[in-house]
Formats: C-alpha cells, sequence, structure tokens
C-alpha cells in the first residue's frame, strides 16, 4: 500500500479555521497583541481531549478569535495549501465560517479578501486550485445567515457553494431552507453538514429541503437502509471525515468506521480532514490510517481519490484531467511490487 496515500486528489470538506495550528495561532495573537486564554503552545494541544462535537467547538471558536486582519487570514491559508500540496491535493474546495468573524467585528471582506490573495498564491506558486464554500453557523438564526448570504452575493468571487456548519442537534437542515433557496437561485451549489451527530432524519431534509449537492459526514445515514440505498442510486457524495469521527466520539474507533461498507453498498464515498489541526492529521493521514485500521485494497483508495475528483465542483474538462492523472498514477501503483 505505501505510495498510494500520495495519489492525486480533491480535498471537499476542510474548514479553514481548523487548519490553524497553535504555534501560528500564537505567533498571530503576538503580532495582534491578543491574550490566549492558554499559557503555551502545549497547552493548548492539551485541550484538544473532546467529546464531543460542542466540546471540540469551544477550542475551534477560541482559536480563530486571534484572526483579525487580511494577512491573518492569508497566512492561515497559505500554511494549509502547503500542507495540501506536499500530500498532492490538487484541488481543494474550502469551508469558511465568516459569522464566526464578523460576530467578532472583523468585516466579511477582510475574510475573503485575505482567504482569496492565498488562493491565487496556492494557484500560481503550488499548482492547487481551490474554491470558498460559505458556511453558514446551524446554531445562529436564519436571519442570520440571510444576512451573511447578502453580503457575500456582492462579493463572492471564489464563493462556489453555500454550506451548513456548527452545532447540529437542534439545528435541523429545514431551518435555513429560505437561505439555500436563496443561494441556489443565485446560482450557488449547496452542501450541508448532515448525520455527523444528528440522526438519519437531517440527512433526508438536507436532501429534500436544501436541495444540497453533497453531504459532509453523513456517517449515520448507515443506520437507514432505505436512505442508503438513496445515496448510492442518486450518486449523492459523502465527504467522510474519519479521524474527526475518532476525536468527536461519532465512532468509537477507526476499526468501527463504516467508510469500507458504505464503499462497498456503492456510496460514492470521499475522505478528507475536516478541522486536520484538532484532530491528529491531514488527508493523506486520514487515507492512511483507514487504510490500515479498515484493510482497505489499492484499488480502494484509487476509488476514494477518483470520487473527490467525481464529487467536486469542476467543469468537465478539469474533472476529466485529474481523473487522467489518478489513472496513470494508479497503473504504476499496480504495476509496484507490493509492500
Ligand atoms: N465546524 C468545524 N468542524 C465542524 C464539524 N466537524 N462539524 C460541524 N461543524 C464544524
Ligand atoms: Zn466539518
Amino acid at each position: 500500500m505505501v505510495g498510494a496515500f500520495a495519489l492525486p486528489k480533491a480535498e471537499l470538506h476542510l474548514h479553514i479555521e481548523g487548519t490553524f495550528e497553535p504555534e501560528l495561532i500564537f505567533e498571530i495573537a503576538e503580532r495582534n497583541g491578543i491574550a490566549l486564554p492558554y499559557p503555551s503552545v502545549a497547552a493548548f494541544r492539551g485541550a484538544y481531549d473532546f467529546t464531543d462535537l460542542q466540546s471540540f467547538l469551544d477550542v475551534y471558536y477560541a482559536g480563530m478569535n486571534v484572526l483579525r486582519v487580511e494577512q491573518d487570514y492569508h497566512d492561515l491559508a497559505i500554511a494549509y495549501l502547503r500542507r495540501a500540496a506536499a500530500q498532492n491535493v490538487r484541488h481543494a474546495e474550502i469551508f469558511f465560517d465568516p459569522q464566526a468573524h464578523t460576530a467578532r467585528g472583523v468585516a466579511f471582506e477582510v475574510v475573503v479578501e485575505g482567504l482569496r490573495a492565498a488562493l491565487r498564491e496556492g494557484e500560481r506558486d503550488l499548482g492547487i486550485s481551490s474554491h470558498l464554500i460559505l458556511c453558514f453557523l446551524r446554531d445562529l438564526s436564519a436571519d442570520s445567515a440571510m444576512e451573511t448570504l447578502e453580503v457575500a452575493l456582492k462579493n463572492r468571487d471564489r464563493i462556489v457553494a453555500v454550506g451548513l456548519d456548527s452545532a447540529e442537534l437542534g439545528n435541523p437542515p429545514s431551518k435555513f431552507a429560505r437561505v439555500f433557496e436563496r443561494a441556489r437561485a443565485e446560482g450557488l451549489r449547496a452542501v450541508a453538514h448532515a448525520g455527523e451527530e444528528g440522526p438519519p432524519a437531517y440527512v433526508v431534509e438536507a436532501l429534500d429541503v436544501l436541495k444540497v449537492q453533497r453531504i459532509d459526514h453523513g456517517v449515520r445515514c448507515m443506520e437507514d437502509p432505505a436512505l442508503v440505498e438513496r445515496l448510492r442510486r442518486e450518486r449523492i457524495p459523502l465527504t467522510l471525515c474519519p479521524l474527526s469521527n475518532v476525536k468527536l466520539r461519532v465512532v468509537p474507533r477507526l476499526e468501527d468506521h463504516p467508510l469500507k461498507r458504505m464503499l462497498a453498498a456503492g456510496i460514492v464515498a470521499t475522505v478528507n480532514s475536516d478541522d486536520p489541526a484538532y484532530f491528529g492529521g491531514y488527508v493523506e493521514e486520514n487515507y492512511a490510517r483507514c487504510a490500515a485500521a479498515l484493510d482497505l485494497s489499492i484499488a480502494d483508495v484509487e476509488t476514494l481519490a477518483r470520487n473527490s475528483f467525481e464529487a467536486a465542483f469542476l467543469d468537465e474538462a478539469t474533472r476529466h484531467r485529474f481523473l487522467g492523472e489518478i489513472s496513470a498514477a494508479g497503473s504504476m501503483l499496480q504495476d509496484a511490487p507490493s509492500s
């Protein structure tokens, strides 16, 4: 299996604020004269003992509090893009949480201008293409989401889709029906976190009410055989994040993760890193650790890489080019002596 994880791939479920390594948090905090509630990088990392999604979100929002000016957002995003490019991520669709910044008085334009500068640099210097996905915080109101969308529509360069994240339980997709309807009418694509902690019914709502084109996580769909069959039949991709699911106790151990069963059921599953600074690995570590824990074959890993481009919001010519790169790399893997 050595080498298989370096296949060309797309990353489709990645919160840019979740790539904030504590070393960079401390550097930017100092630059901005902000005191952190932790005395050191080690103490910050020591807080990464999560029991559920909310216990993680508390630390995640504390970390991003130091982001204030365009340069900060640029530095955050370029650090991620360098790591991703080193793992042969060729295309990234990057979530950002504008309300977590505007609520602290940072203008939407500051956030997106900083991110866009990094994305341009990533394209030019690292050969990695990228889009942004604007996520609404589902524990805030639908009115707040609509206001955010209106600002974004005036400044939408590079924003390819809207998404839905943050605390899932008690905040069903239907709460955002009007916001997603407006976003879709404006030509944006739609995705949503669903079935991470929430029930399979939230996945169904995300599909039927928000009309999303991909489900982020969707792990709990396995509790509903009719939903599994629907996902397979309609080829609705799931953007899975296995190391995240272990850290946030969505599954007890990686060995229990349904990824392999999903592939066997014909679901278009993809592997991604979610919040890699907090969950112990970037996308390649997610691939490698799943392969080891679930005994994935080279063909399974190749399917995951292929699915990542099938599920990406790319034009058909670009998709075809990336899939061709996998075919070329994949045949070298099959020819190589197994290790
Ligand atoms: N925001 C960042 N990471 C998230 C996750 N795993 N689930 C929901 N919201 C998030
Ligand atoms: Zn996520």
